[in-house]
């Protein structure tokens, strides 16, 4: 989320046109000029680790599933739609009567869209444009939300066609299995066993598809930063508990998963940030295993073909092999 957002969204405060009241924020991040204007009045919902990590850290109450209602709301738009229109009307819901919700979001990322179809929800109080993001506000005038209710049903985790999983709107590709892993799967190498890692675990295909088919791996560790992935994967392995030891960790990936205490690591890397290529972030995850992965462990990932990943292993791996390779795809197999 660009800061500016985070900056342009008080702007209706510091002009005097609303005032400041004890409520909360829906995807925010830390930023100077939220706490110049906000103090501590504001719980911040966040599910995104790295962020509500920094939130925390400023001393801003977070929390990672917001409850009660509130005089005020402030609302910041992604990039995924169904989850910005489930996380608009969740905050509608989350305000007393008469209290006022703000929105605020990148042109780029449609706000405007946004704030048309909700002015057909609730009478807006204002609106305002500034440094390429757009803010609108509505205050809540009735207590039935029949209106809200397709919006709030996007919050709700759905089945994902032609699979026992499910998963909700706006986590990575929570309405398929995603291809690079489809690709990952068919071409796992035998023997994964012992104690594996799954970095970057999100809604958990790799972690099931790791736990049917490798009966020799004693326990298995989600790791992931966005925690409406990792319920998800809870979920979808949850049929699967019993037999394995399985640990779930929602955490920065980039912040380290231990120290030698794997024996191998499955992983389909991000090598995305909203929406902007990232290949450092990749490269991060590979250098986190490596660290990870006991002398002689192996890590097994896919990549995108035209990742240049092979350098960052050459580093810290004594062996490289290509396992298989498409038109899209690569599944690397590196031997520590
Ligand atoms: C390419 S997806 C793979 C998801 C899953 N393994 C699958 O196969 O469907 C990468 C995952 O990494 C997560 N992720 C991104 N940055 C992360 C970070 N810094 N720490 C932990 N997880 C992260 C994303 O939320 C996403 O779920």
């Amino acid at each position: 989320m660009s800061q500016g957002v985070l900056d342009v969204i008080t702007l209706p405060f510091r002009q005097g046109l609303l005032a400041v009241d004890e409520g909360f924020l829906i995807r925010g991040d830390f930023s100077p000029s939220l706490e110049a204007t906000f103090g501590r009045s504001l719980v911040a919902e966040q599910t995104y680790q790295p962020a509500f990590e920094r939130l925390r850290q400023a001393g801003i109450r977070t929390t990672a599933q917001l409850e009660g209602r509130h005089s005020l709301g402030l609302c910041v738009l992604t990039q995924h739609k169904l989850e910005t229109f489930a996380n608009i009307a969740r905050a509608y819901s989350h305000l007393s009567n008469g209290g006022v919700l703000v929105c605020a979001g990148q042109n780029s990322l449609g706000a405007a869209t946004y704030e048309k179809a909700v002015a057909k929800l609730a009478p807006l109080l204002g609106s305002l444009s500034k440094a390429k993001c757009r803010i609108f506000w509505l205050a809540r005038a009735e207590e039935d939300l029949d209106a809200w209710s397709p919006w709030l049903s996007y919050a709700t985790p759905r089945p994902i066609a032609n699979t026992p999983f499910v998963a909700v709107p706006g986590t990575f590709s929570w309405d398929r299995v995603d291809a690079g892993s489809e690709f990952l799967v068919a071409h796992l190498p035998p023997g994964i066993a012992g104690v594996v890692g799954d970095l970057g675990a999100g809604w958990g295909f790799l972690s099931w598809s790791l736990l049917t088919r490798y009966p020799a791996i004693r326990q298995l560790d989600l790791f992931e930063a966005e925690k409406l992935a990792l319920d998800m994967a809870r979920a979808n392995l949850a049929p699967l508990g019993d037999t394995r030891q399985i640990r779930y960790h929602w955490s920065d990936v980039r912040d380290g998963v231990g120290r030698g205490s794997y024996d191998w690591i499955v992983t389909n890397p991000p090598f995305h940030r909203e929406g902007i290529q990232d290949v450092e972030l990749g490269a991060t995850f590979l250098n986190v295993a490596a660290a990870a992965l006991r002398s002689g462990g192996k890590l097994v990932f896919v990549a995108n073909r035209h990742l240049p990943y092979e350098r960052t292993l050459k580093a810290s791996f004594k062996t490289v092999s290509v396992l298989a390779e498409n038109g899209t795809f690569k599944v690397l197999l590196a031997t520590k």
